[in-house]
Order: structure tokens, then C-alpha cells, then sequence
């Protein structure tokens, strides 16, 4: 959650400080998100996350923390009703994004694929997995509540599976 160890990372602030500070981003504190949590929170746990495993990972951290802080950077009154926003959530993300800030096709490409296989376009990276990986298990955590420990290891254990057979 923003305001934690996060706000103490100098490096991770160096990417998405500015975006943290916008005014149109931290509207995002508004809008509720999984029953437990607003979507401003979300976005930081799972950029956070994201941060923490690419990085780890040596992979492309920047572009895939930046792109994950804005996966989920729409509002609930864009949207005629709850299927048409979940199908097109990614891209109204990207627009959105557009105004704040430039995107890389890597970063646009990250954004579109994080519903994948639910919606979404498939992911064309591999900060694409981490980053719809790690929002699945942001969001499971967000709706079930508490500290899933066994969860945590199912979604490692997925993990490293994709990255084995990706690297095949
Ligand atoms: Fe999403
Ligand atoms: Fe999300």
C-alpha cells in the first residue's frame, strides 16, 4: 500500500514518483476496487511488486514498473456497464496514460495484455506475465483478504513454470 516501503525506494520513486504526484492518477483514490481496496493502492501494490520481481529477475524493471502502476488507470463512469469494463479496461488504461504521461510500445504492450487470458491481447514479453501474474495475485489478495502464504507459493510456483517454458 502506498505510504510504505515503497515511499522509501529511491529508485522506484525515480520512475513513477511524478506519476504518483499527479492529480488525475490520485483520483484513482476514489474509485473502489476488488471490495477491499481503491484502485490508487492496487495499482501501487502490484507496480511495487512488479518492481521487486523484475528487478530480481534482471528483466526490463523500469518500463514494467511504469507500466504496471498505469495497468488499471480508468474510472468506473467511463464505462457503459461491468462486462464492457473488464473487456476494454486496458486500452481506456492507455488513453488515459497518454495524457499524463509518453508510453513505449513495450509499456502500451504491457498494459493491453495484463487481462490476458480472461481479455486482453496475449503477452508479447516476458514483464508482460510478471506484470498480469502479479495482478492476479494482488487481486486475489485484495478480495479474499489477509496474508496467503499458500496462495503466494501456487503463484511462484506459475511463475517460475512460464519463465522455464519461456526460456525453453
Ligand atoms: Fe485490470
Ligand atoms: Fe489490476
Amino acid at each position: 500500500m502506498f505510504c510504505g516501503e515503497e515511499m522509501e525506494n529511491k529508485e522506484y520513486l525515480q520512475i513513477v514518483g511524478d506519476l504518483l504526484e499527479n492529480r488525475k492518477f490520485n483520483k484513482l483514490k476514489q474509485e473502489k476496487h476488488h471490495h477491499n481496496s481503491n484502485r490508487f493502492n492496487h495499482c501501487v501494490d502490484v507496480s511495487y511488486m512488479t518492481y521487486n520481481v523484475c528487478k530480481k529477475l534482471k528483466l526490463d524493471y523500469e518500463s514494467a514498473t511504469k507500466a504496471a502502476l498505469l495497468h488499471d488507470f480508468f474510472f468506473d463512469d467511463e464505462f457503459k456497464n461491468k462486462r464492457k469494463r473488464m473487456l476494454s479496461h486496458p486500452e481506456t488504461a492507455i488513453k488515459n496514460a497518454k495524457k499524463i504521461t509518453t508510453l513505449s510500445s513495450k509499456e502500451e504492450s504491457i498494459i493491453v495484455s495484463h487481462m490476458y487470458p480472461i481479455g486482453g491481447k496475449m503477452p508479447k514479453n516476458i514483464e508482460s506475465i510478471v506484470v498480469d501474474v502479479v495482478d492476479d495475485y494482488v487481486s486475489l489478495k485484495e478480495k479474499l483478504g489477509g496474508d496467503l502464504k499458500s496462495l503466494k507459493a501456487a503463484v511462484n510456483f506459475l511463475f517460475v513454470l512460464t519463465i522455464n517454458v519461456l526460456l525453453r
